[in-house]
């Protein structure tokens, strides 16, 4: 009977299979996990309601004023928003875009160096695609910057 205490304490353990690890075990969406949960439709921002760019024609649209300088405070914000996919370079050679289907297109080439500068505005606000848009996160001025900055990455 020595090792009495050792099989009770298997026996006692053998109980806790149904106690949860922790709270993360639970039905609840995990971060990044789909389906990506979007605002409830008509909600407003606590900034106010703002323009929605998805009808607008972004060749059609023009930078509000030049964007020579913001592309310093628009790195910042690609880096926090962007540069998870696309890559701190752009070349979205990143492990999260290797793990999309389909891939983040490389900011450093032709593609991206032809389109305007109103229809990376457009992308960053209001795509629609596997790309998310950051209408809730960004501003217009934000996003115009973040524009400047992929402007000096695919040198258009
Ligand atoms: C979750 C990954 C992801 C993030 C984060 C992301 N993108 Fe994208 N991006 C994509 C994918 C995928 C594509 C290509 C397919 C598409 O258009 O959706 C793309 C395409 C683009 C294009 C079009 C390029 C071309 O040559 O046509 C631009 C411009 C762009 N992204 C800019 C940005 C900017 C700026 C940010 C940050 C504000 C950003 N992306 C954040 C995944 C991402």
């Amino acid at each position: 009977m020595r090792y009495f205490p050792i099989l009770l304490c298997l026996l006692l353990l053998s109980a806790c299979e149904n106690v949860d690890r922790d709270l993360w075990s639970q039905i609840t969406y995990k971060p990044q996990e789909s389906p990506r949960k979007f605002n409830p439709v008509n909600s407003v921002p606590r900034f106010g309601a703002r323009k929605d760019y998805s009808e607008v024609e972004g060749a059609t649209l023009e930078a509000p004023a030049p964007l020579s300088g913001l592309s310093a405070k628009g790195k910042g914000l690609y880096d926090i928003y962007c540069a998870v996919c696309h890559g701190a370079t752009g070349h979205s050679d990143t492990p999260v875009a290797a793990k999309m289907d389909v891939e983040p297109f490389d900011l450093t080439g032709e593609s991206t160096a032809a389109l305007t500068d109103g229809e990376v505005f457009i992308k960053i606000l209001a795509s629609d695609t596997v790309m998310p848009n950051y209408r809730n996160e960004l501003t217009d001025d934000e996003a115009w910057a973040v524009t400047a900055y992929v402007r000096t990455l695919s040198g258009g």
